[in-house]
């Protein structure tokens, strides 16, 4: 490959030539078989960061959130020391769940079968009738089974492998990517998840290709350049990867010489003239990027000092693995995050959160469902269908469950997919890494 071409360039190239690719098929069985959904559990989620939660979830000791994935449920709490620690929701006497709310404040953890009394560190304080058990008291001696938790961006991570790598060896080059947002000061106004009939990867593949954004997400050609050959691509090591697309400027495909919506009301909230900009659309991006840096500061987003002119305007997404994309934007980002059902290879639960750090004075921000009151968001829980997750999420939803019975079908065995798609076939690599415990 030519040495001289940039990281992003010999990244594409060598998407397209292949070089990171085995070719392994992604065959329809990965999405329905019970017995994969099982070795996923077993050599991959049980084994892979999480994030369970949001740092500012946990303003005091005692602050507990709980975590659902699979058939797991995992308890986080703020202890006595300051720091949030992470145990499986599981009493050491009978197996009772310990916490069944998804938040709440407490003293101590107790059960509510035999009224067990943990300590926030976990360790068992107070059991009933203590000299009745052969096995010797198990005050003193027993303690919630505890698991890694670090916090990284604002978030909790959890990690259900006793031996995981440290969080920032597993992100790798991503934390130090991620590390210019100012993640911990923005505020979760969305939280939302959706019971989806398809298997979690029908979803995570979507976000790993961009391909389908000229024909499912019509809208975003207006303000987002869509063409795969002006977007750089980029995998790294552990099954991260990432997406670099242009903001403020219309795709190729754009005929209107016009600025549309929403890039003229962008344009207006940063004291540009839409309509200066006839016929020469391709220059807004430019104009936001000068506007921003000059308006920046006294607007309250000093963090742009940290942000290069194109994160300005540009959306840098980013697939985790297993399972979580964060879409950054300069004053926003989200992430998107299809769970694995409990027990059920052929649905999820689908998670879309949305941060923003806020203008000075500002009480309202806009989100992907409309504007939300700028204060940590409410968990709303629902069926898919019965109300958005967002319009752009609601339109890659549109095409997952029928795609969820084409891949049942014996009429399919393997994708096709375009250099573009890369990312897809190799994050089906990877899940086969861990599974082959190559990982
Ligand atoms: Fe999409």
């Amino acid at each position: 490959m030519n040495a001289s071409l940039s990281l992003a360039e010999k990244t594409r190239a060598a998407l397209v030539e292949g070089e990171f690719l085995r070719g392994d098929p992604i065959s329809g069985d990965r999405y329905y078989s019970r017995e994969f959904m099982q070795q996923e559990w077993d050599h991959m989620w049980t084994r892979t960061w999480q994030v369970g939660a949001v740092e500012a979830q946990f303003p005091d000791a005692g602050c507990v959130v709980t975590h659902e994935i699979g058939k797991e449920s995992i308890l986080m709490v703020r202890d006595d020391e300051g720091r949030i620690r992470a145990f499986y929701n599981v009493c050491q006497h009978r197996g009772n769940r310990m916490v069944e709310c998804e938040q709440t404040k407490v003293r101590r953890l107790v059960c509510n079968y035999h009224s067990w009394c943990y300590g926030l560190n976990g360790s068992l304080l107070i059991a009933k009738d203590t000299d009745d058990f052969p096995q010797g008291n198990p005050v003193g001696k027993l303690g919630l089974k505890e698991l890694p938790c670090e916090t990284f961006g604002g978030l909790v991570w959890i990690n259900m492998d006793p031996q995981a790598k440290p969080l920032r060896e597993s992100l790798g080059v991503v934390a130090d990517q991620l590390e210019c947002y100012p993640m911990e000061r923005m505020v979760r106004v969305m939280h939302m998840t959706a019971e989806v009939d398809c298997n979690w990867k029908v979803i995570q593949d979507n976000f790993n290709e961009a391909y389908h954004v000229q024909a499912l997400h019509k809208e975003l050609a207006t303000f987002i350049d869509d063409d795969y050959q002006n977007t750089d691509f980029e995998i790294f090591n552990n099954g991260h990867s990432r997406m670099l697309m242009k903001g403020c400027l219309p795709a190729a495909g754009v005929k209107s010489k016009k600025i549309q919506e929403p890039l003229a009301s962008i344009m207006r909230a940063w004291k540009l003239d839409p309509d200066d900009f006839d016929g020469r659309a391709a220059d807004a991006r430019l104009a936001v990027q000068q506007q921003k840096r000059k308006l920046g500061a006294e607007r309250g987003y000093q963090h742009y000092d940290n942000l290069n002119d194109d994160q300005l305007t540009d959306y840098y997404h980013y697939t985790l693995f297993p399972n979580m994309s964060f879409t950054m934007a300069a004053e926003s980002y989200q992430i998107l995050r299809p769970q694995p059902h409990p027990t059920d290879p052929e649905k999820c639960l689908f998670d879309h959160w949305f941060f923003v750090i806020a203008e000075e004075g500002q009480t309202e921000v806009e989100t992907p469902v409309g504007m939300h009151p700028l204060a940590p968001a409410a968990h709303e829980v629902f069926k898919h269908g019965d109300q958005s997750i967002g319009f752009v999420a609601d339109q890659d939803l549109s095409v997952a469950i029928a795609q969820q019975r084409g891949l049942n079908s014996r009429g399919y065995s393997d994708s096709y997919l375009s250099g573009q798609e890369a990312r897809v076939r190799r994050y089906h690599e990877v899940i086969n890494d861990y599974i082959a415990g190559r990982v």
